[in-house]
């Protein structure tokens, strides 16, 4: 019955924050439309029947429907009613919030796949609060070198410098990127097989474009990390979930009925929940690759920072037959809106990958690759790293020692909540009971101007996960240290009971 739901969901939101009650109707009705309690096309029920049914005032309902139209789930026809727009997307389950926990309407006309990318884990707005997982602190950046080193290069720049690129990226940026994975990540490549790209989101969809055709098969891990995602939806590639636990991918969890073109994976920070993957279990993906003869996406985003434990490896290292495609990014040790990263391919493949990025992409920018180079060359990004891991580390810390009432209540009261993913990266996950509404919590959380996001908002498939990601990059440690404690407060209230 449409009412008893939308009833109980209004008392649970009712429970929980102080909302006014037009809104905690729009939220239950939205709830139902994208949970598909109501379809599309079917007919709402008029605005005095729910306000009957519901025991509230007709301006309230009228109110909480005007606004579901505003946002297109409703479409309200003058003398014949309410009805469901015919083209609302339905959530897949796991899907129904965005990473943020807030589903946008489809706007207008859209394709099927725009709607989907525009209604599936949606990044509303940049949060820049403490705890926020995925930004770094990038007022740490050396900001006058930088500068200075831009200067001297649009100095140096010659017409050519100035036109698309078709080599790849500028040759001395490819070699200090070679130079550096050679060294720290254990990859074996020379610097051709380097593609400069404007990041992971670029390196990854040029992989879908050139390995895969329309509606193959691409495993990515469950719970996922969104922009991988959308890359997926984008070039039109069936996403099928893997489960992962705390050695990474489980590819005997996988539909063995479907081959993979793709295999998509964070090796050595499982994002979101931090998981390294294990030895046994690089060979059996890499096996398992080899079986369905797939190619392997190795997104190593944040291995720069690596605070515990003996330095990880990447997967692209153990790669004997050429199937593992590594990328990495400046993203996180520079600063995003740099939009400059790599992409690492087989031999076999380069001529394909430069030809096809210049033809889909007009790659340019070489002006600043070279100052990006020089940066690397002469040290810069080395000290940069330094500093920055020095200070993430310390933070981290701090954040540990903040949680830590968390895991012991939660011990006490005979559940488990623990940390995964705290040695390495700008972000760790904490685990909460299955009966916990993660959603809920980070709501609360967010009202108290801290900003950290539900686990289950990252799962595809997955039903049985919940959990905070919660990251250490942005806030400065005496942030940290003050609303360290305040964090752990609410966790801890909002689990007693679980
Ligand atoms: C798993 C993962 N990969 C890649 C990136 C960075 O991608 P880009 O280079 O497109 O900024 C992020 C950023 O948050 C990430 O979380």
């Amino acid at each position: 019955m449409l009412s008893e739901f939308l009833l109980a969901e209004m008392n649970r939101l009712g429970a929980q924050d102080a909302l006014p009650l037009h809104r905690q109707l729009y939220e239950a009705l939205r709830r139902a439309l994208l949970d598909g309690k109501l379809a599309a096309g079917e007919q709402v029920p008029s605005s005095r029947d729910l306000a009957q049914d519901l025991k509230l005032s007709r301006n309230t309902v009228v109110a909480a429907i005007n606004q579901l139209s505003v946002e297109g789930y409703l479409d309200s026809r003058v003398g014949s009613g309410t009805y469901v727009n015919d083209n609302l997307p339905r959530a897949s389950p796991g899907q129904r919030r965005s990473a943020h926990g807030q589903s946008t309407a489809a706007p207008g006309r859209l394709s099927s796949r725009g709607q989907a990318l525009a209604t599936t884990f949606c990044a509303t707005a940049l949060e820049v609060q403490p705890f926020t997982p995925g930004i770094a602190d990038f007022s740490a950046f050396p900001l006058a070198l930088w500068q200075r080193l831009q200067n001297k290069h649009w100095r140096m720049t010659y017409p050519d410098m100035l036109d698309y690129n078709t080599s790849g990226g500028h040759a001395p940026l490819r070699r200090a990127i070679a130079d550096y994975l050679r060294v720290f990540r254990s990859v074996q490549l020379d610097a051709d097989q380097v593609i400069v790209t404007t990041g992971t989101q670029q390196s990854l969809e040029l992989c879908a474009r050139l390995l895969a055709d329309h509606g193959d098969p691409v495993w990515v891990e469950d719970p996922a990390y969104w922009g991988a995602v959308k890359a997926f939806m984008a070039t039109g590639l069936a996403v099928l979930p893997v489960p992962v636990d705390e050695a990474g991918i489980r590819p005997d969890a996988a539909d063995p009925a479907r081959a993979p073109k793709l295999i998509y994976v964070t090796p050595s920070h499982q994002y979101p929940t931090g998981a390294v993957m294990s030895l046994p279990r690089r060979q059996q993906l890499l096996a398992a690759a080899r079986q369905h003869s797939a190619w392997v996406l190795e997104d190593d985003y944040d291995s720069e920072y690596r605070f515990s434990g003996p330095p990880i490896s990447s997967l692209a290292g153990l790669d004997a037959d050429g199937r593992v495609l590594y990328m990495g990014t400046f993203s996180k040790v520079l600063y995003p809106g740099i939009k400059l990263g790599y992409l690492v391919v087989p031999k076999t493949l380069v001529e394909a990958f430069r030809q096809a990025h210049y033809d889909l992409n007009r790659p340019g920018q070489i002006p600043m690759q070279a100052a990006l180079a020089e940066f690397i060359e002469m040290g810069h990004f080395s000290s940069a790293l330094r500093r920055a891991r020095q200070n993430y580390g310390e933070r981290r810390q701090t954040l540990l020692e903040a949680l830590a009432p968390c895991l012991s209540s939660a011990s006490e009261a005979g559940h488990a909540a623990h940390i995964s993913g705290a040695e390495q990266g700008l972000h760790l996950c904490l685990h909460l009971p299955a009966t916990v509404d993660d959603r809920a919590l980070a709501e609360r959380i967010a009202k108290h101007g801290l900003s950290v996001r539900p686990l289950s908002s990252y799962c595809l498939a997955r039903t049985d996960l919940r959990g905070l990601i919660i990251g250490y990059g942005y806030a400065p440690l005496a942030d940290i240290r003050r609303d360290g404690p305040l964090l752990a407060r609410l966790i801890r209230q909002h689990t007693q009971g679980f």
